[in-house]
């Protein structure tokens, strides 16, 4: 296909995005910011963010058929996603992006997607993470 007309998903590939996907997560269960919200066993966190993601950028609808509607900030709630929480969950997704390899204009194109969705994850200030001092 023309590259013009090429999907994000079509451009990395599925396989490149399951690597990506994996690279992400290995740093997510090492970040002292996320490990307090995540499960301790990512395996089914990495298989829907796999359909999520294939969908986001054009590829089958795999999560909602799975999982219906993403509604992606409603599913977060249950979550303090502060500021510096969105730092660290784009600073894992950064790293694996570089880690991974992919081309321009589609790393960029992906990184800016990202950054604005994370955006609208936020739901708690950054003094009310809801732990002990
Ligand atoms: C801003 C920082 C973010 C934090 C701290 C965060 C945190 C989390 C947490 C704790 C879960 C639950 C994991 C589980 O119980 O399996 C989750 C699920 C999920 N997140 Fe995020 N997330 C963030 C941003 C994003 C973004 C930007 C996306 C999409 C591009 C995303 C997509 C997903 C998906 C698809 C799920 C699975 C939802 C489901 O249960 O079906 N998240 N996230």
């Amino acid at each position: 296909m023309p590259q013009e007309h090429r999907s994000i998903y079509e451009a990395i590939g599925d396989e490149k995005l399951q690597i990506l996907v994996d690279a992400f997560y290995k740093r997510v269960a090492s970040h002292p910011e996320l490990t307090p919200i995540f499960p301790a066993d990512l395996t089914e966190t990495k298989r829907k963010q796999k359909q999520f993601l294939t969908q986001f950028f054009g590829g089958p609808p795999l999560y909602i058929q799975e999982h219906g509607h993403p509604m992606l900030r409603a599913r977060h709630m249950p979550f303090p996603i502060t500021p510096t929480r969105r730092d660290a969950w784009l600073s894992c997704m950064r790293e694996a992006v570089f880690e991974v390899g992919i081309e321009q204009p589609y790393e960029r194109i992906i990184l800016e997607r990202l950054t604005m969705t994370a955006n609208n994850m936020m739901n708690t200030p950054e003094d009310e993470k809801g732990e002990s001092m």
